[in-house]
């Protein structure tokens, strides 16, 4: 049987990351064969890809062709191949941030994003997208209190609020394959939410 494939989307602070490991395990612990990966990156050269995006000036076109480029090569050289041998894949970020991000954060054309992605992903979409719904002011707040910014982290809270206006957007064109995780309530809360929805979609 194909694998199931899950993504994990949010604006920066939002606390997504934190729950792919343990999600990972909970899936292991039932039997499961899974990959945890992330976007941009999960391959040799969308690693290097990665580092560009994220520390590189450059206009929104090239942003949205790199990080496509490098998920192209994600895809078929490790999620694909992943979800044939029937593994589970947990993906941090994947094609809903572009259309967040440089879609709804940048601006940048919708209609050129949804080509590129019927080119880099015919028919591929996530089987479940947990969306970790936070304000842009308290993800601000988190974020702040954790690490240095790369060029998305360096935003302003306006840049979020149009990156969150671009998910929810995404999610009222999907709304079969997400689900809304509320990322406020302290961290416990939020993981029995995540269970509850991986429970959902195994069952
Ligand atoms: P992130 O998951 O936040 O990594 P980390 O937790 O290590 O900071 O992802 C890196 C950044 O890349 C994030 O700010 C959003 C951005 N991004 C895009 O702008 N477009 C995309 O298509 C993807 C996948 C990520």
């Amino acid at each position: 049987m194909r694998g199931r494939f899950i993504t994990f989307e949010g604006i920066d602070g939002a606390g997504k990351s934190s729950h792919i490991e343990p999600l990972a395990a909970w899936l292991r612990e039932r039997g499961h064969q899974v990959l945890v990966t992330r976007e941009p990156g999960g391959t040799a050269l969308a690693e290097t890809l990665r580092k560009l995006v994220l520390h590189q000036p450059m206009d929104a076109l090239t942003e949205s062709l790199l990080v496509f480029a490098a998920r192209r090569d994600h895809l078929t050289r490790s999620i694909q191949p992943a979800l044939d041998a029937g593994t589970t894949v947990l993906c941090d970020r994947f094609t809903d941030a572009t259309f967040a991000y440089q879609g709804g954060g940048r601006g940048f054309d919708l209609h050129v994003l949804s080509q590129l992605e019927a080119m880099v992903h015919p028919g591929l979409q996530p089987d479940l997208t947990l969306w970790f719904d936070l304000p842009a002011a308290v993800a601000a707040q988190r974020r702040a209190a954790v690490r240095a910014a790369d060029r998305f982290e360096a935003e302003s809270t306006t840049f979020f609020e149009r990156v969150q206006a671009g998910y929810a957007a995404r999610v009222a064109a999907h709304p079969a394959r997400f689900t809304r995780i509320d990322a406020l309530p302290p961290q416990p809360e939020v993981w029995t939410q995540v269970c509850t929805a991986v429970q959902t979609l195994l069952r």
